[in-house]
Formats: C-alpha cells, structure tokens, sequence
C-alpha cells in the first residue's frame, strides 16, 4: 500500500486581526514552499480574514491552502449569520472543517447537522476534514472508539463514493484540546486504527487504506516526532501551535520528514 501523503492543518479558531493574520500566513507560506512536494498544509482563518489571506496566499504564489472553520449546508438564503459551500469557492478555500469539537460541544451541533455539512461540503467539489472525538468523561467510561464510530458513521452515510478521496477524519480528543495534555502515541495509533478499522467497513479497504486520519489535540513541535511515527497518524490538525509561525512550520517539517 503506497504511503499516504501527509497532512497539516492550522485552525485559527477566533484569533488574530486582520494585520497578524496576513503576517502569520505569509510567514508560514514562506516557509513551506519548498516541502510542497511532500506535505500538504493549509491555514483556517477567521471568515472575515479568508479573503484578506487567501488573496496574500496567491499573490506569493503559496502552496499553503486556504481553509474555512465551518460552513452551513444550504447554497443561499434567508440564514442569517451563515456562510456557503458557494462562497467559500468564491475566495478560493479548498479546506473545510465540520465538526469541531468546539462546534459540537460549545454551539451544540448534532452529528446529523454534521452529516449535511459534510455532505455539502463534497458535493461543491471542496476537502472536508471531519472532526471526532471523545470527551474525558466518554474517556472513563471507556467509550472513546463507540463514540468515534458512532460520529464518524453519521458522518459517512451521505458521502458519496467519488467525494471519498476528498474527506479526511481529525481524531481531536476534547480533553486533549488546548489543554497542553496531548493523547499519548499509543493511544493516538490505537483511536487511528479503530477508525481505519470502521472506515474498511464502511467504504472498503482501498478507500480506507488511502484516506488521512490526523490527530489534533495539543500537537506542539515536541511532540510531534512521536505522534507523527504512528502508522495511521498521517498528519495534524493544530490549534495553538499554529498561530506561531515557527512552531507550526516545526510541526509541519516533521510530518514532512516522517
Ligand atoms: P490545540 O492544538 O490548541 O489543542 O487545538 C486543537 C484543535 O482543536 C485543532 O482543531
């Protein structure tokens, strides 16, 4: 089975202005421009930055990729405060995010507001990365591959065949986001290959074996190496280490180099 490529995924979450923004892409794209041949990166910042940054990215002619935090599954219409598959093309984003443990568990979306996200989000041609993850309490109680399965096949139902090779899973943790205490490496490899496992039965073993499973959850540029070396652990989605340029491109060269 050929290797998959490895991915890395900044989310800004609701950080930086609009001046930070620009300088923080730039720096990061300056820096991966020579890894475009190993890695795929991208940032995801505030809406209201993505054109400001999107339009940066281009002009410097970056292989760092444009992405969205969220979207809403509807082309247009009366939905107020929500942002389309459509116009996210619009300004060139090629990633978007559904399912954030933030989204989940702060906004309160169900997994089936995540399964038409998803779902619109392949259908207008974009990458989605899906998000799942257990709570501490979920932890405990020893339910972390139950919920996992149960989020990821909500997920999947809608997904048809031909979008599979533009989905990638984030296993996050919650309790493992922004808290400084990332999954160990081993239980990283083993919430990966559970979701391999389900992936295998759900879309068949060539799709399983090709989709990026990447983990999220206080990745920092000295863990990375040891997380990075798991088998099914193709990459990062990473939230606080990527709004420092130079911890991010740490991160990013070593899933480059693994
Ligand atoms: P941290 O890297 O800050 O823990 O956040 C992870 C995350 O939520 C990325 O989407």
């Amino acid at each position: 089975m050929a290797k998959r490529r490895p991915m890395v995924v900044g989310n800004w979450k609701m950080n930086t202005d609009r001046a930070s923004a620009l300088r923080l892409a730039l720096d990061v794209a300056a820096g991966v421009d020579s890894l475009r041949a190993e890695i795929d990166t991208g940032v995801c910042p505030p809406f209201v930055y993505l054109d400001a940054v999107g339009r940066a990215l281009a002009a410097a002619n970056s292989a760092l990729a444009l992405g969205a935090q969220d979207m809403y599954f509807e082309p247009n219409g009366a939905f107020t405060g929500e942002i389309s598959a459509e116009m996210l093309r619009d300004l060139s984003c090629t990633y978007v995010l559904t399912g954030h443990s933030e989204r989940r568990h702060v906004l309160g979306e169900s997994d089936e507001m995540v399964a038409r996200k998803t779902e619109a989000v392949l259908d207008a041609g974009l990458h989605c990365i899906l998000c799942v993850g257990e709570t501490l309490e979920q932890r405990k109680a020893n339910q972390t591959n139950e919920v996992n399965e149960r989020r990821a096949r909500a997920a999947l139902k809608g997904v048809k065949p031909s979008s599979l090779s533009r989905l990638t899973i984030a296993y996050e943790p919650v309790w493992a986001i922004g808290t400084g205490v990332s999954a160990t490496p081993a239980d990283a490899q083993d919430a990966h290959e559970r979701i391999r496992d389900l992936l295998v039965r759900v879309v068949g073993q060539d799709a399983a074996q090709s989709m990026r499973i990447l983990y999220g959850g206080s990745v920092k540029p000295s863990n990375a190496a040891e997380l990075f070396a798991q088998p099914d652990v193709d990459g990062g989605l990473i939230g606080g280490a990527s709004l420092n340029a130079e911890d991010f491109l740490s991160i990013i060269r070593t899933a480059a180099a693994s």
